[in-house]
């Protein structure tokens, strides 16, 4: 029979498994390739500014991503807790996507305009000077450390490369946008906007 044979043949068993799990994989996966609901930009979608784009880069450095998610999930206590659940159309611009899974502190996808800059820079300076109970690393060097040597027009154009839509303004600006700032401004300015363009939706 062949079911012995499969059976009692390891190496078959396991080309034959992948081979069944590939194709539930490509039923699942490939229409979403074509669906303009997980492909096209959110509604007022806007490419991340030149002090966002550092900060973005600041926070992936640092790890935040590690213990923060960036992906409320479509259920009662996560939408009561965060606000609207994350739709694919927010991170289609995302390279690399933060949705991340685990959850050592509250998920950030929604924080834009929850506190005020100044509230940020004191908890990233000390966490526990505003959260006395909080176990957050505390991230003072992102006061001192200037971005006048970064670059982000250079990652701009990369990006526009996978289909981000940076102008050619926007990336001959964008060097001169973090002339004398920190990576505590950069970081800030990232934070502020998580979520902000699904505000009044839903
Ligand atoms: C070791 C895990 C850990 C790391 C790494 C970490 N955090 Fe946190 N974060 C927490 C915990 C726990 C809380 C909840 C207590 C508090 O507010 O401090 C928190 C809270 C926050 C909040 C407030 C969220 C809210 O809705 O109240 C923000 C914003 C934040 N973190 C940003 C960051 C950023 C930016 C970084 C990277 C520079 C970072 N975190 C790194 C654990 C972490």
């Amino acid at each position: 029979m062949w079911h012995e044979t499969i059976e009692k043949n390891l190496g078959l068993l396991i080309v034959l498994i992948v081979v069944a799990i590939s194709f539930g994989g490509l039923a699942e996966i490939v229409p979403l390739f074509f669906q303009k609901q997980t492909t096209e930009p959110v509604d007022g979608l806007k490419p991340l500014a030149a002090l966002q784009l550092e900060g973005r880069d600041i926070y992936i450095r640092e790890g935040c991503h590690v213990c923060h998610s960036q992906m409320v999930r479509p259920f009662r206590a996560e939408t009561e807790r965060y606000g609207p659940y994350s739709v694919a159309g927010e991170s289609v611009w995302e390279h690399p996507f933060l949705w991340g899974s685990k959850r050592t502190g509250p998920d950030l996808a929604r924080v834009g305009e929850r506190y005020s800059d100044d509230w940020h820079r004191v908890h990233l300076n000390n966490p526990r000077d505003v959260v006395p109970e909080s176990i957050m690393p505390s991230y003072p060097w992102l006061n001192d450390a200037s971005l006048d040597k970064a670059d982000p027009g250079a990652k701009m154009a990369a990006l526009r490369k996978v289909g981000v839509p940076y102008t050619d303004e926007d990336i001959s600006g964008a060097k001169q946008l973090v002339q004398s700032k920190t990576e505590m401004d950069a970081i800030v300015a990232y934070l502020q906007q998580l979520g902000t363009v699904m505000k009044n939706k839903r």
